[in-house]
């Protein structure tokens, strides 16, 4: 007997699911010992789309209720996104008995915990491995691969969108609002990239990530989160001078007070692995106090390496609904342990890469030097390059090992300085990678 798959949402996820199911299908019978059969799809234009052909009996609908309701449906495929209509088909789903297979990081985020505990209630299964990351398979990695060591780090790139339009601001050193407006000619960026370029997308799946990796409780309210809106090219050639280059960074560091999260451009060494990530790509690097550190890598989004994850979920449901799993255990379940509550982002300490904008005129740098020194701020290096337009001269300090705190506490003192073109811009500069 097969097991009976219905999908709702035929965008880009839904489609690659579909591809897959459809061109793969022989290898996937091999793999399982019996068939995935998609008996439904759904979509508000499902009449308009362009699906790869499916037998005459699969139900063609724009009304979800009815892949619930279709007796030989045994997991549902919700790829609609959001945490309305979205998350009212997963609860209905579970509660008429069938397992879900979920991409949807935002929503999972917010309550992966709650519909974890219905999915058990209800003894059916809920598989999110698209959330995160697309292609690379880190849930599987947190949950089964290393599950037996106790993570202390978790440092990812993982918004394809921003990482895009940095390497692009460093490989041909135009201003973000020009890669911008190119990414959304070229599709590349959302018409709205708001969640892209604020960090939003990326801080929902580093919640995700934390909460499986650490097992506490976590929303994204938890985590301080900044955009790469204020980059500009110059930051790339002072970077390189530092033989450092620019990310944004997602961290979730275990320290004895509690966990340190964050996602914000970051400096990090051009010798680490992660900075060679680039355009669209994502990664993830996991520290464990056992088993030391592993990467992953891979296509962060897109249809097929997110089909991908979403057909795997599906075999791995497959097989438990055929072979059973009587101890199904929730994968935010160690979350009872809390062992690491969220700190303020304001117990970080780090090197600090900070830059200024200023009109040049003699003694700024003795009085930002005396400001920083105030809040036992050291001075590690001043960088200036040669520049035009004294009106607005760039330049960059860079401070020995420093708390957020003081940072921003002499940062707010000099936002005053009618030197001053914008406010300073302040990156930690990573090491240990
Ligand atoms: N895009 C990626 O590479 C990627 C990667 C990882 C995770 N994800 C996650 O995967 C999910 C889907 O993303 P996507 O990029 O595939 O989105 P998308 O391209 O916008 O597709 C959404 C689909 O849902 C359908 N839909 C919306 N409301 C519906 C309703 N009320 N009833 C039935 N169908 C409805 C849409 O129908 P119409 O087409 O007819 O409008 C569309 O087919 C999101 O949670 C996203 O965060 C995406």
């Amino acid at each position: 007997m097969d097991i009976g798959v219905g999908i709702v949402g035929l965008g880009n996820v839904g489609s690659g699911t579909l591809q897959i199911l459809i061109e793969n299908a022989r290898q996937i019978r091999e793999k399982l010992g019996f068939a995935l059969s998609v008996r439904a799809v759904c979509a508000r234009n499902v009449a308009n789309k362009d699906l790869p052909p499916l037998p005459d009996d699969v139900l063609r609908t724009t009304n979800w209720r009815e892949v619930l309701r279709h007796p030989e449906i045994d997991v549902i495929v919700e790829v609609v996104g959001g945490t309305g209509m979205a998350a009212e088909l997963i609860e209905a789903a579970m509660r008429a008995g069938k397992s879900v297979v979920t991409a949807n990081k935002e929503l999972m985020a917010i309550r992966g915990a709650e519909l974890w505990a219905a999915a058990n209630a209800a003894g059916v299964n809920l598989a999110m491995e698209a959330s995160v990351a697309g292609g690379i398979p880190i849930h599987t990695v947190l949950r089964e691969g290393i599950a037996g060591d106790r993570v202390t780090g978790l440092f990812g790139i993982l918004n394809g969108t921003s990482n895009y339009i940095l390497t692009e601001i460093e490989k041909r050193s135009c201003s973000f609002e020009s890669i911008l407006s190119e990414a959304q000619r070229l599709g590349y960026a959302e018409a709205d990239p708001t969640a892209d370029v604020e960090g939003f997308d990326a801080r929902s799946k580093l919640a995700l990530l934390a909460a499986l990796a650490f097992g506490e409780k976590l929303t994204p309210a938890d985590i301080y989160t900044e955009g790469i809106r204020r980059i500009l090219p110059v930051d790339f050639q002072y970077a390189h001078q530092l033989k450092q280059t620019i990310r944004l960074l997602c961290s979730a560091r275990q320290t004895a007070e509690g966990l340190l999260l964050s996602v914000r451009p970051s400096l990090i060494p051009q010798s680490a692995i992660l900075s060679h990530v680039s355009g669209s790509y994502n990664a993830i690097w996991v520290r464990g106090a056992y088993g030391e550190d592993t990467f992953y890598y891979g296509r962060g989004a897109g249809p097929r390496p997110t089909g991908v994850a979403v057909v795997s979920d599906l075999m791995r449901v497959a097989r438990e609904i055929r072979f059973g799993s009587p101890d199904r255990v929730s994968p935010f379940a160690h979350e009872r342990l809390g062992e690491y509550k969220p700190l303020p982002v304001t117990a970080f300490e780090s090197p600090y890469y900070l830059r200024f904008r200023v009109e040049d005129r003699p003694g700024i740098i003795a009085a930002l030097a005396g400001v920083l020194a105030k809040h036992k701020i050291s001075l590690d290096a001043v960088l200036q390059l040669p520049a035009e337009n004294w009106r607005d001269l760039p330049f960059v300090i860079t401070t020995e090992p420093a708390s957020e705190h003081s940072v921003r506490a002499a940062l707010h003192e000099i936002s005053d300085a009618d030197f001053l073109i914008e406010s300073p811009l302040a990156m930690p500069m990573e090491r240990g990678f």
